[in-house]
């Protein structure tokens, strides 16, 4: 969906990432304010990481509880090096990684210039340096490491499309780069360089095999029972309506989330992948589920997809958009 149409519907500004429109968003983040703009995972919505005021509005804008830390976006691995220490494992992991879907959370340098606020005062710092084009290009243009969560409110689905921000945050962005659909259409996966062995902290667009088989290791799991990445609270991800997961059949009044075509063809019913291929199923998860919700089901029944590779990234946001919503996380 192109900018214009959701411009009309909600207000928020909407223009086609090309260079121009770039250097006044470099110009906007400086000033402190909000833009949100496209990375190869979802859509960030981007602030100056080193302006307290500024980062502040990302949270306002988003509805974010303040104990959720934020990821800070960096050209290159020297750029990264002013704001965490490297252990080796996690000089590794960048080298072969970035730029790419992986966050790396490190105990704060002493040089760094990231505000308390991004860390949500801990003293580690999650940083990641994006392969999109024009991710690149802004944090370049703006000189700054830029904090960016993704372009949602807290708990709802992340934004793989200019318009789903505007729909989600309207005029509490001050611009929004539009690219088109973000290709890998999953967050980035997340893991721990801190004391002991890397641990993942939340599978994404990088699968755990590629991670283990660069480290020589299996990856731990974040400890039981403690939510070591505050923003992996049970219940996110969430359309309006429910979710019935690992469902073989569907009922005449659920929407249908297929995958591999096993559910009847009708109107209500999206395929992930017809061909059983979890990138394309990964790419059009986000906004197959805000098609469906739009039509307001009452549940929408999703197919079983596999939990290898990235199908476990897949599983595991499809289980907390179907997790109760008694607490709204981040
Ligand atoms: O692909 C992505 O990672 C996207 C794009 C925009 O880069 N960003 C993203 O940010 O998904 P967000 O804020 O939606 O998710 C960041 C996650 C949260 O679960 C947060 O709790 C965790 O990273 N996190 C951030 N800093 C952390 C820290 N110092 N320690 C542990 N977890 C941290
Ligand atoms: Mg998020």
């Amino acid at each position: 969906m192109k900018g214009d149409f959701a411009e009309k519907i909600v207000g928020g500004r909407i223009v086609p990432a090309e260079a121009a429109a770039v250097g006044e968003a470099a110009a906007i983040l400086r000033a402190g304010g909000l833009v949100a703009f496209p990375t190869e995972t979802v859509y960030g919505l981007g602030a100056d990481a080193t302006q307290e005021a500024a980062v502040a509005r990302i949270y306002a804008a988003k509805g974010r509880p303040a104990f959720n830390p934020l990821i800070a976006h960096v050209e290159n691995l020297e750029a990264a090096r002013a704001q965490g220490l490297f252990s080796a494992e996690a000089r590794k992991l960048a080298s072969l990684f970035w730029p790419g879907p992986l966050t790396l959370v490190l105990p704060l340098a002493a040089t760094a210039t990231v505000c308390a606020l991004v860390r949500a005062g801990k003293e580690t710092i999650a940083l990641r340096t994006p392969s999109h084009p024009i991710a690149l290009a802004l944090i370049e243009a703006t000189g700054r490491p830029l904090a960016a969560p993704s372009a949602n409110r807290s708990g709802h689905i992340s934004p793989v499309a200019a318009a789903h921000v505007a729909q989600d945050l309207g005029s509490a962005v001050d611009l929004i780069l539009d690219a088109g659909p973000c290709p890998l259409g999953l967050e980035s996966t997340i893991i721990a360089c801190l004391e002991g062995p890397p641990r993942l902290l939340r599978p994404g667009g990088l699968s755990r095999e590629a991670i283990e088989d660069a480290l020589g290791v299996r990856l731990d799991e974040p400890t039981k029972g403690k939510v070591e990445a505050p923003g992996m609270l049970a219940s996110h991800y969430a359309p309006r309506a429910r979710l019935r997961l690992d469902a073989r059949t569907l009922a005449e009044d659920e929407a249908g989330l297929d995958f591999g075509g096993i559910f009847p063809c009708r109107t209500n019913v999206l395929d992930l992948s017809p061909g059983r291929d979890l990138e394309e199923a990964a790419a059009n998860l986000y906004s197959f589920l805000r098609l469906l919700d739009a039509h307001r089901p009452r549940c929408i029944a999703v197919a079983p997809v596999p939990k290898t590779g990235l199908g476990a990234a897949i599983n595991d946001r499809l289980a907390r958009a179907a997790a109760p919503r008694a607490c709204d996380p981040g």
